[in-house]
């Protein structure tokens, strides 16, 4: 059991569609979407690339579905070639946006100091940011885990007012599982999730810890979307792979859970 209770948290169910699809296709998938999760229990929304924010952003108006972008610079304007700011994305009709995924971490040099430049942006623009942590497989086998999500966390929640914090959004997202198909299982990632939300009491207090949506990522299917969001920890997935298909995307937002273990 959790100490804190889950009663506050509406799951959110994020698709993160990467590098993936173009205009036709996205537009294609958005309706699919917008149309097979009407009945989700959760939050539900899609992270699609700069190029197809606005295309999205008119079939989901009007709709239950949000749209998020997958990076932002946390500067306001200016010359920075190639980036988009959080003023950016709203304007392209997005309300949520995903901070330090391992892949910007991993392959673009992202750091924690950078996640939380990128968090307060976010925040000023009144964006629901996502921001992921998770260990490499090396890290878990030397029982760092641990120790990389206390810092990951702390450097990317670093310096705010406790007021400025309720619409974060934390994603556990172990490296090693992410598009490989080796998910964590429920055991495992109830406990990575239960550190936390500790560590965020720690950080910020039981209010904001009780209160925090902690999402799972890493090879969530519609097959293991049920044990996952069973755990009583787990408020939600980030959705890659099985996100670019609607059927499986629809059947993960409309997951099944009676009780929380
Ligand atoms: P995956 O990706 O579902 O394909 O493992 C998850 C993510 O990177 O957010």
């Amino acid at each position: 059991m959790s100490l804190m209770t889950s009663a506050v948290r509406k799951p959110l169910i994020a698709g993160n569609w990467k590098m993936h699809l173009g205009l036709a296709q996205s537009v294609d998938l958005a309706k699919a979407v917008r149309d097979g999760t009407t009945g989700s229990p959760a939050e539900v929304a899609v992270c699609v690339p700069f190029t197809a924010l606005s295309v999205v952003a008119e079939v989901l108006k009007g709709s239950h579905v949000r749209l998020g972008g997958q990076d932002l610079y946390w500067e306001a304007q200016g010359a920075f070639t190639g980036e988009v700011s959080a003023g950016q994305l709203c304007d392209a009709g997005a309300t949520h946006v995903i901070i330090g995924h391992s892949e910007r971490r991993r392959l673009f040099g992202d750091t924690d100091e950078a996640a939380n430049k990128k968090l307060k942006a976010a925040l000023a623009a009144k964006l629901i940011p996502i921001v992921c942590v998770g260990e490499t497989l090396d890290e878990r086998q030397s029982n760092q885990t641990f120790r990389v999500l206390e810092t990951q966390l702390a450097g990317a929640l670093k310096g705010f007012a406790p007021a400025d914090l309720p619409p974060v959004v934390v994603a556990y997202e172990p490296v090693w599982a992410i598009g490989t198909g080796v998910t964590a299982t429920p055991a495992q990632a109830q406990e990575a999730h239960l550190f936390l939300r500790k560590q965020a009491a720690k950080l910020y207090g039981e209010g904001f810890a009780a209160g925090l949506r902690i999402l799972y990522g890493g090879s969530v299917t519609a097959e293991n979307v049920d044990n996952l969001m069973a755990q009583p920890d787990l408020d939600g997935a980030l959705v890659g792979g099985a996100s670019l298909k609607a059927p499986s995307f629809s059947r993960i937002a409309n997951f099944q859970v009676t009780a929380k273990a």
